[in-house]
């Protein structure tokens, strides 16, 4: 087996994103800015594949997105990433203090990441608002809209109208909006504009001793 550390020394890379992490990073990416491009044509916002092409493809999108995440989510419980997103209050203050202030006066970084935390506590907050209030609202009330149909059958049209659940998903699709707008401006706070992105890309992350980081510890290479 081939192994690297997780803690080099300054100017040092180390890999962090494995294969399929980068397959569903940029796919799942793919398929947001789609749903989100179609969804708020559906919703009357612009005109660009015209209304009847937009809800084939957003729904679409929904079902290849869906597929996506169960296969992913049987990766992250197989590899045991899934501990990646458990949230932390550790250095959350700090890392706030960071991103307000001390990013812009070239204060070290709080954190640094290693293969078994590669998530600063700020972006486990994040990840976890997104994984258990943005996704639920958005699927739920997408599934309830797919489905709609099936409403009088099911007893549901006599608790819930179409208004609500439009009203529900709209909300959630601003909220993931959101996310995304201040997900890539992160993405840009790096060391450099690129940097991010560029180990999203290749996996590698260079690394910088301007942080204090957890003792070194041997992983398997891809
Ligand atoms: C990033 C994820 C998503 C975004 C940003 C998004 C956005 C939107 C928006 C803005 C609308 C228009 C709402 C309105 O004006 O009433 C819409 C409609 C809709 N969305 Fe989504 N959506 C997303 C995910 C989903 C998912 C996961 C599903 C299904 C499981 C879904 C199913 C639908 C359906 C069925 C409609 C109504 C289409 C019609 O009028 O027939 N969406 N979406």
């Amino acid at each position: 087996m081939n192994t690297v550390t997780t803690q080099q020394p300054a100017g040092g890379r180390i890999y962090l994103y494995k294969r399929y992490e980068r397959f569903w990073h940029w796919s799942q990416a793919l398929l947001v800015i789609t749903m989100l491009i179609t969804g708020f044509e559906v919703h009357g916002s612009y005109h660009l594949l015209g209304f009847a092409p937009a809800v084939r493809l957003h729904t679409l999108t929904a079902w290849a997105l869906l597929m996506l995440w169960a296969f992913t989510i049987f990766w992250q419980f197989t590899t045991g990433e899934w501990r990646q997103y458990l949230p932390t209050h550790k250095k959350v203050a700090a890392m706030a203090l960071y991103y307000s202030w001390g990013m812009f006066r070239g204060a070290p970084h709080p954190f640094r990441k290693t293969t078994q935390k590669k998530h600063n506590p700020l972006q486990r907050l994040a990840y976890l608002a997104l994984l258990a209030m943005i996704s639920p609202l958005i699927w739920g009330s997408g599934l309830l809209y797919l489905f709609r149909a099936f409403w009088p059958s099911l007893g549901i049209d006599r608790w819930l109208t179409l208004e609500w659940v439009a009203w529900a998903h709209t909300a959630g699709a601003f909220l993931m909006l959101a996310f995304v707008i201040a997900h890539v401006y992160l993405t840009t706070t790096g060391h450099t504009l690129t940097a991010h992105i560029k180990a999203m890309v290749t996996g590698w992350e260079e690394t910088h001793d301007d942080a204090p980081g957890d003792p070194a510890v041997p992983v398997a290479k891809p």
